[in-house]
C-alpha cells in the first residue's frame, strides 16, 4: 500500500457532503475554501488526499475524484465534537483570529485533538511511499508533522497554515503551547500566509522552546526547520475564462435586472463566520441608509453568507444576530418588492458566483482578521472588463498584495462608511488603473505559482538532510 508519492493531508476531503450522500462524488468547491485552493494544483496528478468525509462514522471506500485518490479518515461523534468543533474551531480558530470571540478551553478537547492527529498520521504513514512528499494543511493538524516524523523519518514533510499565526501574547494563552509548536516543528518546511506570521512563529519558538532562530527558520533536534511566507492564491486563468463566458455575462445582466436595475450593487460573499466582519459591515450600511447618504433602490447590498460550523454555539448566535439585523434593515429601508439587503444563506456554484462578481460594482471584503481571503482575489480575477472596485480590510492577508484596493479598518465604522461611499462614487463602467494592477498581480501570483514555490522550497529544505 506504500505507493503514494504526493500526499495531501487536510482536515476534510475535498468532496461535497451533500453530493456524496447521493453517491455523486464531486470536488468540493466552496468559495475561498481549502479544497477550492488546492483543486487546480492536484487535478490529474497522481496525488493522494487524506481527510474526513464530513459526516461522523464509517465511510466506505471512495472513488478517485478528478484523478486524485481519496483516503477517508473516520471521525466518531465525539471526535467531531471535541476535535473539529472543540479544539480546532472553538480554541484555536478564535485565538488565531485576534480572539474576536473568546477562545474556549476544555481539557477533553486536547485529548481528542491528540487522538485525531495521531489517526491522520497513522493513515499517512501507511500509504506514503518511501521518501514521499507529505503536505499537511492547516490548524486542525498541527501535531501531525511530529507524529508522522516519529513513524516515518524518510518522508519529506511540509506544513502550511492557511489561517493567521497569532502574536506571542495571544498564543501564550494556550495551555498546550509547547506541544503545538513542537508538533509543527516535525515538518521540514512550515509555510505561512504572511511574513508577520513567520516573525510571530520565530519569536514563540525562541521564547517557549529556547531554540536558535535564524533567517532560514528554527533549529530543533539538530535539524533546521525552514519557515517562509507563501501567500496562497486562486486559479486565475480559470476564473478569467469563466467570467468571460457569454452565459456569465448574460447572467450578470439578468441579476442586475432582477435586483430592480439599481445604479450600484454592493456584493459580499463570506462563510458565515464571526471573523468576517459581517455585522460591522451591515452596521455601516444601515447607518449610510439612515443618514441618507445611500438610498434604496438606487443602491442595494447582496450578502451571500454560506452556513458554516453550524453546531458551534458562536456560529449559531452569529447567524441569529446577522439575520435579525438584515430583517431590521429591510424592515426600515426596504419597500414592497424592493429589498435593501438581499441575503442569501446558501452555496453558489462557480458560474453563479462569477456572474455575481461581474454584476457587482463594489465588492466588500471586510474581515476583522483573515489568513488570506480568496474571495477578494476571485473578484479581481473575474473583472476581465477591468472595472469594479474592491473594498478590502487591512486585516485580510490579501491586503498585503492587493494594495491598490480601497483599504479599510473594519472596526472604524465611520472610515468604513466613507470609504464605501468613495468606492460607490467611482464610475463602474470605467476600467481603472487600480484594478489593472491588482489583476496583473493575481495573474502573476496564481495558485500554480504558490504550489510551485512551496514545493520547490520543501525540496530545497530536504536536500541537505
Ligand atoms: C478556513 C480554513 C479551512 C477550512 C475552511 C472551511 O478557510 O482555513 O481549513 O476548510 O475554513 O471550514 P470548515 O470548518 O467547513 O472546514
Amino acid at each position: 500500500m506504500r505507493d503514494a508519492s504526493l500526499v495531501v493531508v487536510a482536515s476534510r476531503l475535498p468532496i461535497n457532503d451533500a453530493a456524496a450522500s447521493e453517491g455523486v462524488f464531486e470536488w468540493r468547491r466552496s468559495p475561498g475554501g481549502l479544497g477550492e485552493a488546492l483543486h487546480p494544483v492536484l487535478i490529474n496528478t497522481p496525488a493522494t488526499w487524506i481527510g474526513w468525509a464530513g459526516k461522523p462514522g464509517p465511510t466506505p471506500p471512495l472513488p478517485d475524484v478528478d484523478g486524485v485518490h481519496l483516503i477517508p479518515v473516520e471521525l466518531t461523534d465525539s471526535d467531531v465534537r471535541d476535535h473539529y468543533e472543540g479544539f480546532a474551531n472553538s480554541t484555536l480558530w478564535p485565538l488565531y483570529h485576534d480572539a474576536v470571540e473568546p477562545a474556549v478551553h476544555h481539557r477533553r478537547w486536547w485529548e481528542a485533538y491528540q487522538r485525531v492527529n495521531q489517526r491522520y498520521a497513522d493513515h499517512t504513514a501507511r500509504v506514503a511511499a518511501h521518501g514521499a512528499v507529505v503536505w499537511v494543511q492547516d490548524y486542525h493538524l498541527q501535531l501531525m508533522p511530529a507524529m508522522l516524523r516519529a513513524q516515518r523519518p524518510d518522508l519529506r514533510i511540509g506544513f502550511f497554515l492557511h489561517v493567521p499565526f497569532p502574536p506571542p501574547e495571544l498564543f501564550m494563552q494556550l495551555p498546550r503551547r509547547t506541544e503545538l509548536l513542537r508538533g509543527m516543528l516535525g515538518a521540514d518546511l512550515i509555510g505561512f500566509q504572511r511574513t508577520q506570521a513567520v516573525h510571530n512563529f520565530h519569536q514563540l519558538a525562541a521564547k517557549v522552546l529556547d531554540t536558535t532562530v535564524d533567517e532560514r527558520g528554527v533549529q530543533v533536534d539538530g535539524r533546521v526547520v525552514y519557515t517562509g511566507a507563501f501567500p496562497v492564491s486562486i486559479d486565475t486563468a480559470e476564473m478569467e475564462a469563466l467570467a468571460s463566458h457569454d452565459e456569465v455575462v448574460e447572467k450578470a445582466a439578468k441579476l442586475r435586472a432582477d435586483l430592480g436595475g439599481p445604479r450600484r450593487v454592493i456584493l459580499s460573499v463570506d462563510r458565515l463566520d464571526y471573523t468576517k466582519g459581517i455585522e460591522h459591515r451591515l452596521k455601516a450600511y444601515r447607518e449610510l441608509l439612515a443618514d441618507g447618504r445611500l438610498k434604496v433602490p438606487e443602491t442595494v447590498l447582496v450578502q451571500v453568507a454560506i452556513p458554516s460550523r453550524e453546531r458551534v454555539e458562536q456560529y449559531r448566535l452569529l447567524r441569529d444576530r446577522v439575520e435579525r439585523e438584515v430583517g431590521r434593515i429591510n424592515g426600515d429601508f426596504g419597500r414592497l418588492g424592493v429589498a435593501a439587503v438581499h441575503y442569501l444563506s446558501q452555496v453558489f456554484d462557480r458560474t453563479e458566483l462569477a456572474a455575481l462578481y461581474r454584476a457587482a460594482d463594489v465588492m466588500a471584503v471586510t474581515p476583522l482578521r483573515d489568513g488570506m481571503n480568496l474571495v477578494a482575489k476571485e473578484y479581481v480575477a473575474a473583472r476581465v472588463d477591468g472595472c469594479g472596485a474592491l473594498l478590502l480590510s487591512e486585516f485580510a492577508g490579501a491586503a498585503a498584495e492587493l494594495t491598490q484596493a480601497y483599504l479599510v479598518n473594519p472596526h472604524d465604522v465611520e472610515g468604513l462608511k466613507d470609504t464605501l461611499v468613495e468606492a460607490l462614487e467611482a464610475d463602474p463602467t470605467e476600467p481603472t488603473a487600480q484594478m489593472a494592477a491588482m489583476r496583473a498581480h493575481v495573474r502573476d501570483h496564481d495558485i500554480q505559482a504558490w504550489a510551485r514555490s512551496y514545493l520547490t522550497a520543501l525540496e530545497a529544505a530536504c536536500a541537505g538532510r
